[in-house]
């Protein structure tokens, strides 16, 4: 049946995005008989873990499902109910277990419910395999390579499970096929799906997808497959479309950005992407993340101290200080050569916001392992660091590792690192107390002061502030000054 409505309107699947572009349509059609019927509209609520990729994935489902028909309501209780998981530690994956259980529950009192999950965990093939036999009541699952297929997959749900609710009639019993589309892996992007961003004033931008690094620790290269850049133009364009919609600061997204646009048919360095990023009209702030190391180009350094909106700011993860423990991570670099990229970079750019991921107990750490990422940590005297406990991946070469270091070990070790990172970032954001500095005012503050109704801005380092204002300042580059730092952000005011 799904074969036969797809030869007959003869979109082939390599005509996209005008075959995502049919089944929206599609949707579109099914969504409106249905809120004909239920006399309301059709509401979507999308839970999203990990990282600012999926966050970025989430817009570009939330752009479909809205072009389709349906509208965003905050909590799971929705006709559609989306996850977008995490599996880059163990944990991330737990959560999502645990929420699935919820999710049964409320499926149980709610039939009509579409459950669907989709992101990294989704492209393990143990995973699956625990939802179709433990998770029976998931509808949909789908992973990282083909997002852009949703109205698809939807919409083969719709049609299969709406045949056999004419069958059931007969029978009078009621089945559910669940609809499976993994892709192993793929080379293809697919442009110009509608995507909604989250703030009309700023905007994640791929710029690239995927990883070559191999990491020995990590899953990313295969559960997001190898790495793939966008074409500089398509990458322009969409920024100066975003520009012309209003926003002004954009993320540039990327496993490892420093290594953008070597297999282009034209290759291109990511500085001159950067460069030319930087020439848009219109727009005031860029980002990017993240650097690896290895990659980071003394070009880069040149276009970021050059440039007046590239932020000051640069994510560029250590992982471990210890150049043997690097070296059974696969990064490529040693503790010395770390230590001079920080420094080159602090020549060149001296009020720049150092950021680093850390990771506690990948095996073999001894103690002295350990003393060396703290040296690194005194040494780079980060804004701020995530830290990490190694987490053991299926799959990955560390996961069979002999000298698995055990957890009280790593516990205690990851209480030291917490303290001295926490020292550092402290004494980075008490060094800018009372300056006047440049904030782009986000959002109402609801957690920080909620009593106090203050707005909430971020500084080109990232940091926040939170201080009094009207709503008309949200979108906006303000100067505040920073009058009070209150550890990890500050209590600003306005300056006029
Ligand atoms: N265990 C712990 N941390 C990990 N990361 C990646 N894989 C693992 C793992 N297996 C961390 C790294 C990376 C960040 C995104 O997540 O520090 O930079
Ligand atoms: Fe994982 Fe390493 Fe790639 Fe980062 S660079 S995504 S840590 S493999």
């Amino acid at each position: 049946m799904i074969d036969e409505i797809y030869t007959n309107e003869n979109i082939a699947p390599e005509h996209e995005p005008e075959r995502q572009f049919f089944f929206i349509k599609k949707m579109q059609e099914i969504v409106f008989a249905k809120e004909q019927e239920y006399r309301r509209k059709l509401t979507y609520h999308i839970s999203t873990f990990g990282c600012q990729m999926n966050f970025k994935d989430s817009e570009k489902l939330a752009g479909v499902l809205e072009e389709i028909g349906f509208v965003e309501v905050d909590d799971e209780k929705a006709d559609f109910c989306l996850y977008n998981t995490c599996t880059v530690r163990e944990n991330a994956n737990s959560r999502v277990y645990g929420r699935l259980g919820y999710l049964g529950k409320l499926k149980s009192r709610k039939p009509d419910m579409i459950i669907a999950m989709c992101g990294c965990m989704m492209q393990e093939e143990h995973v699956v395999e625990t939802i179709k036999k433990s998770y029976r009541f998931v509808d949909i699952i789908f992973g990282t390579h083909n997002i852009y297929k949703l109205a698809e997959l939807l919409f083969t749900y719709y049609v299969e499970n709406a045949e056999d609710k004419k069958e059931d009639s007969k029978k009078s019993k009621k089945k559910h096929k669940m609809v499976v589309d993994i892709l192993k892996g793929t080379d293809r992007i697919v442009e110009e799906l509608p995507s909604k961003l989250k703030a009309s004033f700023k905007a994640g931008i791929n710029i690239m997808f995927g990883c070559n690094n191999f990491c020995t620790y990590c899953i990313v290269p295969y559960v997001r497959g190898r790495e793939r850049s966008r074409k500089p133009e398509d990458i322009i364009n969409e920024i100066k479309d975003f520009v012309s919609k209003g926003v002004i600061e954009v993320m540039l997204l990327g496993q490892n950005v420093n290594s953008y646009g070597k297999n282009l048919d034209n290759p291109i360095s990511f500085a001159e992407l950067l460069k030319q990023v930087d020439e848009i009209e219109g727009l005031k702030r860029i980002r990017f993340m993240t650097s690896h190391p290895k990659d980071l180009s003394d070009e880069l350094i040149e276009v970021m101290k050059n440039s007046k909106k590239v932020c000051h700011h640069i994510h560029l993860p250590v992982q471990s200080g210890s150049s043997r423990l690097l070296k059974k991570m696969n990064r490529v670099y040693t503790k010395e050569d770390y230590l001079k990229l920080i420094d080159k970079i602090r020549v060149a750019i001296p009020d720049i916001a150092i950021t680093t991921d850390i990771i506690v107990g990948f095996p073999g750490e001894t103690e002295e392992d350990f003393e060396e990422t703290l040296d690194v940590v005194r040494y780079a005297k980060y804004a701020s660091a995530f830290t990490f406990i190694y987490s053991k991946r299926t799959g990955t070469p560390a996961a069979s590792f002999p000298d698995q270091v055990d957890e009280a070990t790593i516990k205690e070790r990851f209480d030291r690192l917490l303290k001295e990172v926490n020292r550092f970032s402290e004494e980075y954001a008490k060094s800018l107390e009372g300056k006047v500095m440049p904030v782009l005012v986000e959002e109402r503050d609801r957690e920080v002061e909620p009593d106090k109704n203050y707005l909430t801005g971020r500084l080109d380092n990232n940091l926040l502030v939170h201080f009094e204002g009207s709503d008309d300042l949200i979108g906006q580059i303000i100067d505040v000054k920073l009058s009070e730092c209150k550890g990890f952000y500050y209590i600003g005011e306005k300056q006029f």
